[in-house]
């Protein structure tokens, strides 16, 4: 276990805020969990698990306290028949602490060719494994079920915490399982995809059991394949226009990466923490209320929902600079921290954009990063 002593959060987190952490602990293996949960306890310090620092937001004070981090590595292969277990070591999209500046990962070589039938392939992934690494794997092995979050910055095992979903997928549509450290108990389980009770960018882990469970692992279920037409909206016009016919896992991960390439700022260009708001789901008779406003409302698989950034351009608030954050003029549910130094500027230019978008639409808006306190 790696023992870093005051770190600047602004140097772990995407959004680039936040004072002094006074533990951070790489973790490599599973034993090594405990220990850095005994280690806080030894000095009496909440903890906190940190991951590639892509959805968490720092305070300006700090934390006096003890950041987990998950540095473990590696990707098997469960496959139907009961072949030999083939193991891969990715490369991480994330450097070392004392490394300093975060790079994105390099390409994992192209694994050999093999057979597949159609059977579904089970992927066990340690949590410290670079999500967008774990995405290209499967898409080389043109297995569908988790390209279309290609490009999502983070580490594998926070995938699960918050739902992770874009362009028509979440990870709880292929998530089996994972492996965690049980915080309360001090014992290694096995949580199912049933008992995380996923909905919208939540789980157990983030809601109910916040803090306790420390997701050293996840299996995925993918299958041989390609996504079932018709494709999120953006997907299906990138087709039409670019007259594309090729729908595989790897076809769909190029457009979802150019697609996210031209709204969503790089967030080791431009400091931001993706999209910054949530999106707003309604029940049934909130949904027609609001549709008889004229408001566009989705109506999908996954709910009704009115998107927040449409909210928030309609309220004339896109590409607005507000307390030196930029919100971005692609993508309005995104802020950009352009000249922001501390968490109460973010504190002031939240508090005004919910502000004007409620007192236009009567809705309230919902941060999405997590807080580290
Ligand atoms: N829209 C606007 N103005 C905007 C942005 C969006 O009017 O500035 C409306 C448009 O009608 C557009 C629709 O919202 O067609 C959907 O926009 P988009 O496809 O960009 O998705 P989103 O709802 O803004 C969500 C996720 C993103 C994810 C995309 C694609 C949330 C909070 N955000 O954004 O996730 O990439 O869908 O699936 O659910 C993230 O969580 O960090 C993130 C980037």
């Amino acid at each position: 276990m790696k023992v870093n002593e005051n770190i600047l959060i602004s140097s772990l987190t995407t959004m680039r805020l936040g004072g002094p952490a006074r533990f951070v602990l790489e973790v490599e293996t599973p034993e090594e969990v405990a220990d850095a949960y005994g280690f806080a306890e030894q000095y009496h310090l909440p903890t906190f698990v940190l991951g590639y620092g892509a959805n968490t937001i720092g305070h300006d004070e700090g934390f006096n306290g003890v950041i987990i981090i998950n540095r473990m590595k590696g990707i098997s292969i469960e496959t139907p028949t009961n072949a030999p277990e083939e193991k891969s070591d990715l490369a991480s999209g994330q450097s070392s602490l004392s490394e300093g500046h975060k790079t994105w990962a390099s390409a994992p070589e192209r694994p050999e060719e093999r057979e597949l039938d159609h059977s579904p392939i089970k992927l066990k992934i340690m949590g410290g494994e670079y999500w967008d690494d774990v995405v290209e794997y499967a898409c080389n092995k043109d297995l569908t079920g988790i390209e279309a979050l290609s490009k999502i910055p983070g580490l594998a095992g926070a995938a699960p915490v918050q739902n992770i979903g874009a362009y028509g997928q979440e990870i709880a549509d292929t998530l089996v399982e994972i492996d965690v450290y049980d915080t309360l108990d001090r014992t290694y389980k096995t949580l199912s995809r049933a008992d995380l009770n996923f909905s919208y960018r939540k789980s157990i882990l983030n809601t109910t059991s916040k803090n306790r469970y420390f997701v050293i692992s996840i299996t995925l279920e993918l299958k041989p394949g390609e996504m079932p037409r018709p494709l999120y909206n953006s997907i299906e016009q990138y087709i039409a226009t670019f007259n594309i016919t090729d729908y595989s896992p790897m076809s769909i991960r190029n457009i979802v990466s150019t697609i996210r390439a031209n709204k969503l700022p790089d967030p080791l260009v431009q400091a931001s923490a993706g999209s910054f708001f949530k999106n707003i789901y309604l029940d049934e008779s909130a949904a027609d209320a609001a549709e008889a406003k004229g408001y566009p409302v989705y109506r999908g698989k996954d709910g009704n929902k009115i998107n927040s950034g449409w909210l928030i351009e309609q309220a004339g608030l896109k590409g607005k600079l507000i307390h030196g954050f930029r919100v971005s003029d692609k993508a309005a549910l995104v802020l950009i921290n352009e000249s922001a130094k501390s968490y109460q500027d973010l504190a002031n230019a939240r508090n005004e954009i919910i502000g004007k978008v409620y007192d236009k639409y009567g809705f309230w808006l919902e941060q999405e990063p997590v807080e580290l306190q």
